[in-house]
């Protein structure tokens, strides 16, 4: 794997200042930016330089543009600032050929080989629904995990169920009182009883009691008990499936609380030698100097039950044991902020060095949620409601002759899926957003149909110019006739794939190549819709095979960008619409 086009460039120019001002490259390229596209495609400041040069900024600058030269590469100043633009050749062949070479694995390295990575995400609780919140945790962890995997490092997606607590205490007793026996199995009515129990165990405290006395005699395994949770963990797992293989993602592991319900008093005895216990009103706490308001660290109630934090710390360690993970990331709310600084804190002080590679990647809420069937939003129902909008608007379309599918159903299914997943992902995971249908589903703007029709479009346009399954790697085409300012800028946003993902990786935030494809599908429509005013640049001229020719390599670059980047979103990427 070479290293991407448009980085080779940038080192180039760096070293070339370097060279030129016998300054280590490092120091310049530090200072070295993306430019304004008016003035090129890199610059760099003489501020700093200047003074140590003890010259005018503006001298070094327009010295430097007046001598330097480096090849593929035009210099210019623009007062003080040395800039950077590529010329047209051979970076557009190389950009091409790249991507040609790459296929769909365009952007992708070997960068990670060796080294592991734990991602704990989607971690619905059992006998509970997924929710439409729930496709935060699941997709941001999935594009994670494809992100990681694409750079080469081994990925290991734990779905860490909450399958173990006191809520089976509530379904336990709730069935009791309000079960239906012919409904048993359903997933659908372990939720409404659910709901009934939570309800009333608010109001009903010998309710809520028995509920508790259920999970503690699952703690000391009661054969019983543990029959009746055993039932209810595999009704509800055979439901989150369902769901997983519409969003096609499958987890390495599905190991859930309930793993750990045997290690609890090793973690425990290890807390005592390392930072040692005490007791605090009956139950067990983390002997650490609290605050006057801050709350102890518990890890175990004072009934003898054990808690959530108690099991991710033997979680976390179990983790390490298994995959010596270089980092372990757990995609979860920003609401349980605090539960993973705690439970991060607490293992830096039993003395693992790796506590420090285990990152909370936090996400905001959504609001404004609500589906034409009302109040509780399970993803499902999410899902199929943007599968139905979608089939009415592509049969919209296709009356105004804009569409042209066959499977109406499957487009549905897909482009449903898309808006849905980009609606997410293109926000940045901490902030909070705002759901809107009208938004997510429509066919411009930030919208993952809109992408989905670029790349739809791509394909379209390689079919009707008889290139259907692609260009031939060996294929000679003339890359100098690609120099319209369109499809200039056009191939600086597909080259600029690599640094997005790499950008994404380091901030763990998918959101960046997200923008990079709407970056990418946007250059993609200004280029061909121009043909539609001027007959000259449109894409597909028979009478000039040669042009034809080298724009077709370009949407061929096109398709295979935004077909890698939308799988690695883990978005569909139909071939025609
Ligand atoms: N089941 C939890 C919830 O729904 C999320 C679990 C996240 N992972 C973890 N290791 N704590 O809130």
């Amino acid at each position: 794997m070479t290293q991407p086009v448009l980085r080779t460039y940038r080192e180039r120019f760096v070293q070339a200042l370097a060279d030129r001002f016998k300054v280590v490259a490092l120091d310049i390229d530090r200072l070295v930016k993306n430019a304004d596209p008016v003035h090129g495609d890199f610059t760099f400041p003489t501020f700093a330089l200047a003074k140590t040069l003890r010259k005018a900024p503006l001298q070094v600058a327009a010295d430097a543009a007046a001598s330097l030269r480096v090849s593929g590469i035009s210099i210019t100043s623009v007062g003080p600032y040395i800039n950077a633009k590529l010329d047209p050749l051979p970076f557009t062949r190389e950009v091409i050929d790249a991507i040609r070479f790459a296929g769909s694995a365009y952007g992708s390295s070997k960068m990670g080989v060796g080294k592991t990575i734990v991602i704990d995400y989607s971690s619905p609780n059992i006998a509970k629904p997924i929710a439409f919140h729930h496709i935060r945790s699941t997709m941001i962890g999935h594009s994670l995990a494809n992100l990681y995997r694409s750079q080469g490092y081994r990925v290991e997606g734990i779905n860490y169920l909450g399958d173990w607590g006191k809520q089976f205490g509530l379904v336990a007793v709730g069935l009791e009182q309000f079960g239906d026996a012919s409904r048993r199995t359903q997933m659908a009515h372990l939720v409404e009883v659910y709901v009934k129990a939570n309800a009333l165990a608010e109001t009903d405290l010998a309710f809520d009691e028995r509920a508790r006395a259920f999970f503690k005699k699952m703690e000391q395994q009661d054969h019983e008990a543990l029959a009746l949770w055993e039932e209810l963990r595999t009704i509800s797992l055979r439901e989150f499936q369902v769901i997983y293989q519409r969003l096609g993602i499958q987890f390495q592991h599905y190991e859930g609380e309930s793993r750990y319900q045997n290690s609890m008093e090793q973690v425990i005895v290890e807390v005592q030698n390392s930072i040692g216990t005490k007791e605090s009103e009956g139950a067990v706490i983390v002997d650490l100097p609290y605050a006057d308001n801050e709350s102890p660290i518990l890890l175990k109630k004072s009934d003898g039950s054990t808690l959530y934090a108690t099991r991710d710390l033997a979680a976390a360690v179990d983790r390490y044991d298994r995959f010596h993970f270089f980092k372990s990331l757990y995609v979860v709310a920003t609401d349980q902020t605090l539960h993973f600084k705690q439970v991060f804190s607490v293992l830096e002080k039993m003395g693992k060095a790796w506590s420090s590679d285990c990152l909370h990647i936090n996400f905001g809420r959504v609001h404004g949620m609500s589906t034409r069937k009302g109040q509780l939003v399970l993803l499902n129902d999410v899902l199929d409601e943007a599968k139905n909008r979608a089939k009415e608007k592509i049969e919209e379309n296709q009356k105004l002759q804009r569409l042209h599918t066959e499977d109406v159903e499957k487009l549905a299914e897909q482009v449903g899926l898309g808006a849905i997943i980009f609606g997410d992902l293109k926000n940045r995971r901490s902030s909070d957003y705002t759901f809107n249908w009208d938004e997510v589903l429509s066919f411009e703007g930030r919208s993952g149909p809109y992408l989905q029709y670029a790349h739809a479009r791509a394909c379209n346009l390689l079919r009707r110019g008889g290139r259907q399954n692609g260009l031939p790697g060996d294929s000679g085409y003339d890359a100098s006739l690609l120099q319209l300012p369109e499809e200039q800028h056009l191939i600086r946003r597909i080259a600029a794939l690599p640094d997005a993902l790499e950008a994404a990786l380091g901030d763990h935030e998918p959101s960046y190549l997200a923008d990079l494809l709407i970056d990418v599908a946007t250059a993609f429509s200004q280029w061909y819709t121009m043909g539609n005013q001027d007959r000259e640049k449109r894409i597909l001229r028979e009478e000039a095979a040669d042009l034809t020719l080298a724009r077709l390599h370009l949407v061929d670059a096109v398709r295979l960008t935004l077909a890698g980047g939308l799988a690695l979103l883990g978005m569909p990427a139909p071939d025609s619409m």
